[in-house]
């Protein structure tokens, strides 16, 4: 049967079927040769939605705001300094009132239930733009460059994620890795590991798909032989600053470097959702190499800048992908 997503809600790939995700990789390549042709795509125009950002962001923003106005809708930008939202009005009664105004709302901040509360009370398509759980936007984009740098296809491929396997980005790997058949392998201290309800959940899913689940504090045999290298910041927003200290402790161990690339296959790609900490050109990457004495971080610049390093494909891919989304959800059912 046709894949069809119009005004469906895109808040966690664990809502999606594997076919519903590969129809959302294929129409983001559709789109993505589309810009490059220089191709109008105008499909949604008439439409409007409003950006809620309660967390900062440059790709996800960014890819938002450009992917609509190529549509052709109209993008409105709402952060919590510049409007009524937390602070003297709940999240559900602004959703009231957006969903009275706009074809769509995408949510950037904290717990999954704000972006599922949304979707309930608003009545009109809701995305997620990153949760403290989930990051599903990111998935499509990172599926989509792992397709386009191995073209002989991605089952079976075995992406480790290295570091803080219990974040957003790591959470949304692990789903979207057991529902297209990939081998996923969480890399960190026992500490930083996902919940086990949602590992369970993978694992059952990735029995149906041909993948699998693994967890190590093993760098050496989590990443031997792998096709992707993938890692993360060890302090996610809206954590505190003062965690650094025990995050540098625990995560130092599985800092993506030279030596941890040469345990997998030459061919392996080295990727990162952004923005990352690989040099101390950045505020609280100079703050933390002051206190702690480290000047790169999760990743050494080394591998970051190297010829593995595949992490500017995948934030242009963010707009790509973010522009499928909209269009499959908005779009009139055929
Ligand atoms: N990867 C990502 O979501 O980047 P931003 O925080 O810049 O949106
Ligand atoms: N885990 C990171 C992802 C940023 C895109 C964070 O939540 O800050």
């Amino acid at each position: 049967m046709a894949v069809n997503l119009s005004g469906r809600n895109f808040l966690k790939l664990l809502d999606f079927t594997p076919d519903e995700i590969r129809y959302l990789i294929d129409l983001s390549a559709e789109l993505k040769a589309k810009k490059k042709a220089g191709e109008l795509h105008k499909y949604l125009e008439g439409k409007n939605i409003v950006l809620l950002f309660e967390k900062t962001s440059t790709r996800t923003r960014c890819s938002f705001e450009v992917a609509g106005h190529d549509l052709g809708m109209g993008v409105t930008y709402l952060d919590p300094k510049s409007s009524q939202m937390g602070k003297k009005e709940s999240i559900e009664d602004t959703a009231r009132v957006l969903g009275r105004m706009f074809d769509g709302i995408e949510y950037r901040g904290y717990a999954q239930e704000i972006v599922e509360e949304l979707a309930e009370k608003s009545g009109v398509v809701v995305w997620n733009g990153l949760t403290t759980e989930f990051h599903p936007t990111q998935m499509i984009a990172d599926m989509l460059t792992v397709r386009e740098k191995f073209p002989e296809g991605i089952e079976g491929k075995k992406l480790v994620f290295m570091g803080d396997a219990q974040n957003n980005v790591a959470n949304s790997l692990m789903v979207v890795c057991a529902k297209l058949g990939l081998n996923f392998v969480a890399c960190g201290p026992k500490e930083q590991m996902p919940v086990a309800e949602l590992v369970e959940t993978c694992k059952a899913i990735a029995a149906e798909t041909g993948g699998s689940v693994t967890l190590t504090e093993s760098v050496e045999e989590g990443c031997k032989d792998a096709d992707i290298i993938y890692t993360d910041i060890w302090v996610s927003m809206g954590e505190p600053y003062e965690i650094w200290g025990e995050r540098i402790r625990l995560l130092s161990p599985y800092q993506v470097n030279a030596q941890v690339m040469s345990y997998a296959k030459p061919t392996a790609i080295f990727m990162h959702c952004l923005p990352s900490y690989h040099d101390t050109n950045t505020t609280t990457g100079a703050e933390v190499a002051e206190q702690f004495g480290l000047t790169e971080l999760e990743v050494t610049d080394e591998v970051f800048e190297g010829p593995q390093s595949v992490v500017f494909d995948e934030a242009e891919n963010r707009m790509h992908s973010i522009k499928a989304i909209m269009y499959a959800t908005l779009k009139q059912p055929e």
